[in-house]
């Protein structure tokens, strides 16, 4: 782990929040990991945190199969923060009462401090809004303890011990329809646990360079740059610590927008003076999908291809003993999650059995980070910002985009009207805005006019999203001048194009991608 100062651990017990109590305690400066609630007692012990905090869950307390964490996370006189059922989990240790038949809340409360001097609510409005989700209430606070606030539905909302080294609260104070939710964090990490912030991406780049030199030595490091935000930091990080060393290799696999190989090549070879390895693939990547009409399928090929033609290159540093993922700290705790493990790690970070066939370690600098972080510390390594905030682009790229069987000729619509509608975003500042926006080749022909002429030619479909986190989604309210303007471009500068349409479809129940 590329960190030395002060953390905190969050034990998940299967909320649909725990990620976002790690991203709220690392915005106020503070390293954070999840590990699951069952995780052996060596391994919290070996993070060495300086605050414990329990996450809500989906169960009751009083289930059979129950999650529970080690008891003696309640004596390593580390501070605890029990957050919902992180709340009843500590009641019911410590000897207090759980409600099955209690109202349950869901959705805004008005809360009320009962104890005004609690170091958790300093700074607090004594009566402010929180956010509630949870079937069972506390009924009877443990001995020891005190109620520290309360809520219409749940009397006991807030409880401590006597020094407060084990607080909890009903609420989510990491969402934000918490109205003091952050400051409340705040004040568990800063004035309970007496943290110091010293999380931040100058730290960050700092102990992870130093980490990768020692462990890399005078070895090879190869690395695959797609041009994706998180191939581009992990390579730009790795190349800060070993410079020559490192060998990228960019695979043209005939699937990119406009101008994205030339891009690549040009920042990272030429600017950032990173060894870089450009290989056009793009014939032996369309002719393999010729023909391919099923989504599924022209995945598989895709992902196939990537390995063979990577192996390939790959041969070039055959004394290489390292590999570079872009793996980052979602795709890791979906792997780890407390549910379970799901086989999720999404397709770009599937490098097949590479690593293994080739005796390859690997190195994922980015494991720890959030996208946010990623993109902070993107900033921090000089990468412009027109590469920092780029929308997410699929791993099998316009090949899922096109519908239908893929051509060089669909294709290249393809990119022409992207290209189109992408700039215009920018130009009218739109893009940031929209989390996904792209075209899309319809395989219909629609009759069109052009002079006196009469057309026959493909549809294309623009689609923007707007989005937290790719999981639901709502098509852009984009103005209808805008919409206008694109359209009016595609159909004067695209040959072969005549015909715009826009997707006013959400997710669920459509996807973001067509296929
Ligand atoms: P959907 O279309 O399922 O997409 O709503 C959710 C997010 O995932 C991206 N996506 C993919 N990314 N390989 C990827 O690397 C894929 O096969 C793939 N399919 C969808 C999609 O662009 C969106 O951001």
């Amino acid at each position: 782990m590329a960190h030395t100062g002060d953390s905190v651990l969050i034990l998940d017990f299967g909320s649909q929040y725990t990620q976002l109590i790690a991203r709220r305690v690392r915005e106020l400066g503070v390293y954070a990991e999840i590990l699951p609630c069952n995780a052996k007692l060596e391994d919290i012990r070996a993070f060495h945190p300086k605050a414990i905090i329990l996450s809500g869950s989906p169960s009751s307390v009083y289930a059979a199969d129950a999650p529970r964490c080690a008891p003696e996370v309640f004596s390593m006189e580390k501070p605890v923060l029990g957050l919902c059922y992180g709340l009843q989990l500590i009641a019911h240790e410590f000897g207090g009462e759980v409600d099955k038949s209690a109202r349950r809340e869901y959705g805004r409360a008005e809360l009320t401090i009962e104890d005004t001097k609690s170091k958790l609510f300093k700074d607090i409005p004594q009566r402010s809004t929180v956010w509630m989700s949870h079937g069972d209430s506390l009924k009877k606070i443990p001995p020891g303890f005190h109620i520290t606030a309360s809520s219409g539905n749940a009397p006991l909302a807030g409880i401590a011990n006597k020094d407060e080294s084990i607080v909890a609260i009903q609420f989510h104070p990491e969402v934000v329809h918490t109205a003091n939710g952050t400051q409340i964090l705040s004040n568990f990490l800063f004035e309970i646990a007496g943290i110091k912030a010293n999380w931040s991406p100058g730290d960050f780049i700092e102990a992870t360079v130093e980490e990768i030199r020692q462990r890399v030595g005078s070895e090879t490091v190869i690395c695959a740059l797609s041009g994706g935000v998180d191939s581009a930091v992990a390579a730009v990080l790795v190349h800060r610590a070993i410079g020559k060393q490192l060998k990228c290799i960019h695979i043209d696999n005939g699937l990119m927008r406009r101008g994205e190989s030339a891009e690549v090549v040009h920042t990272f070879g030429d600017h950032f003076g990173i060894d870089l390895d450009f290989r056009d693939a793009s014939d032996l990547f369309l002719d393999r999908l010729a023909g391919v009409i099923d989504p599924e399928e022209k995945r598989k090929i895709i992902g196939k291809a990537f390995i063979d033609v990577l192996s390939e290159e790959a041969e070039k540093f055959r004394g290489a003993k390292f590999l570079v993922q872009g793996t980052i700290y979602p795709d890791v705790i979906e792997s780890l999650s407390f549910k379970g493990p799901s086989a999720t790690i999404k397709s770009h970070h599937n490098v097949g059995g590479l690593p293994e066939k080739m005796h390859l370690k690997l190195i994922e600098p980015l494991r720890e980070l959030f996208k946010d972080e990623v993109r902070n510390v993107g900033r921090a390594l000089g990468i412009p910002e027109h590469f920092i905030d780029r929308h997410p682009f699929p791993g099998p790229g316009l090949a899922i985009r096109v519908i239908g069987d893929i051509t060089k000729h669909k294709l290249e619509l393809l990119r022409s009207a992207d290209a189109i509608f992408i700039e215009e975003l920018r130009n009218w500042k739109l893009y940031p805005a929209t989390w996904q926006a792209f075209a899309v080749v319809l395989p219909v022909q629609t009759v069109g006019v052009m002079g006196d002429e009469r057309t026959y030619e493909n549809v294309v479909a623009l689609r923007a999203v707007t989005s937290v986190d790719g999981m639901t989604a709502d098509w852009a309210r984009l103005p209808h001048e805008f919409l206008a303007h694109v359209s009016n471009r595609i159909a004067n500068e695209v040959r072969g194009l005549s015909r715009v349409v826009y997707d006013i479809s959400s997710k669920p129940p459509a996807t973001i991608e067509w296929e």
